[in-house]
């Protein structure tokens, strides 16, 4: 294993993806949809960014030529039944072929859990149903020599979770929340990148099944929980956090609806609401991190220290604050 096509690479998992091939010593292509995506990571060693439009099946075709596996990121988490099949289900098709056409056997794809390849249509949102399918693609190119990796929610320190729930609390007195309920086992993202160095150097898997792992934390937690976690990690309201209000589901469907229709991405979709209704916890249905000889960290271990630095910077700002009235 040398050459290494990583699809999504730019992004919040793909960035320490990257950190640990460069470490490995694998030469990576690493195509994204802008140059500029790539700035934080086009310094790190044998590592080629170039600019592509993957869901063209000629060039991608011409990406995995030449390349020992392919890794692939792309995902989505918002959108219409469209852009789902697009992102999730036909670049799986696609990358299969170009795999079959190339010789590549060895692929790792990142999937979510609650996929499910068996029953995507008995799924209740359009990402997890997309995200199924797009498995199933994949499982069905019997040349490949193929990993899934399911994780649950992803934290860290650029993270758009718990990072956005303990910036809420750095400015509102209360945080009314959608799917207060819904169940989390977050995993931390050096787990799941290094997840997918692990798949991707494992010899050839040998039986009939392809090997799926659910990336999972320690921790199970409701929605809830990890906000109030969250800003009581970053030392909102000196480190109680705020109150956080449960919306009854017809409420924050509408609050979504209304969120959907601001320009950019909603912060949350009606379909992030549907993905909810399926616990976000391992099944214990597949092998876990350990499987991989990884243990995964725990929330309390790692969160505190990236999402202090939010309670570091506004209480700063309070102390400018009194100080400019007390002079
Ligand atoms: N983050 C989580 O909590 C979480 C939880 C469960 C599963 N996952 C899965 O983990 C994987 C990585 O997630 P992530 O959080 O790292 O995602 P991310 O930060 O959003 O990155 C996704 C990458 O995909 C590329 N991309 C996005 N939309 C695309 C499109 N329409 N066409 C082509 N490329 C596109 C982007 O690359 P360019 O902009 O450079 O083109 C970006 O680098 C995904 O499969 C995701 O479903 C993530």
């Amino acid at each position: 294993m040398n050459k290494v096509l990583l699809l999504g690479g730019t992004g919040f998992v793909g960035t320490h993806v990257c950190e640990k091939l460069a470490r490995a010593k694998l030469q990576v292509t690493l195509p994204t949809r802008q140059l500029s995506h790539a700035a934080h990571v086009m310094m790190l060693p044998a590592l080629t960014v170039l600019q592509a439009d993957v869901h063209d099946e000629r060039s991608l075709q011409q990406l995995v030529q030449g390349h020992d596996a392919v890794i692939n990121l792309i995902a989505i988490l918002q959108g219409d039944e469209q852009s789902f099949e697009k992102a999730h289900v036909a670049l799986a098709g696609k990358l299969a072929r170009a795999c079959s056409a190339a010789g590549v056997r060895r692929v790792v794809h990142v999937s979510a859990l609650g996929a499910d390849a068996r029953n995507p249509d008995g799924l209740p949102s359009m990402y997890l149903r997309s995200k199924s399918r797009g498995e199933q693609l994949l499982r069905a190119a019997a040349a490949l020599d193929l990993s899934v990796i399911r994780p649950s929610v992803i934290f860290g320190a650029e993270d758009k979770f718990l990072n956005v729930f303990a910036a809420m609390q750095q400015v509102l007195p209360v945080v009314p929340l959608a799917g207060a309920h819904a169940q989390f086992q977050p995993v931390w993202v050096e787990d799941v990148a290094e997840a997918v160095v692990r798949c991707l150097q494992q010899s050839p898997h040998p039986g009939p099944i392809d090997p799926t792992y659910e990336a999972c934390g320690p921790d199970v937690f409701s929605l809830k929980q990890l906000v109030q976690l969250a800003g009581q990690y970053s030392g909102a309201n000196h480190g109680r956090g705020r109150p956080v209000w449960a919306i009854p589901d017809a409420l924050a469907r509408m609050q979504a609806m209304l969120m959907e229709l601001l320009p950019g991405e909603p912060l949350l979709s009606r379909d992030n609401l549907d993905s909810m209704k399926v616990p976000n916890v391992a099944t214990g249905h597949f092998p876990g991190l350990q499987a991989l000889g990884i243990r995964p960290a725990a929330l309390a271990a790692i969160a505190p220290a990236y999402l202090g630095h939010l309670g570091l910077r506004s209480s700063l700002m309070d102390k400018r604050k009194t100080a400019g009235r007390a002079t």
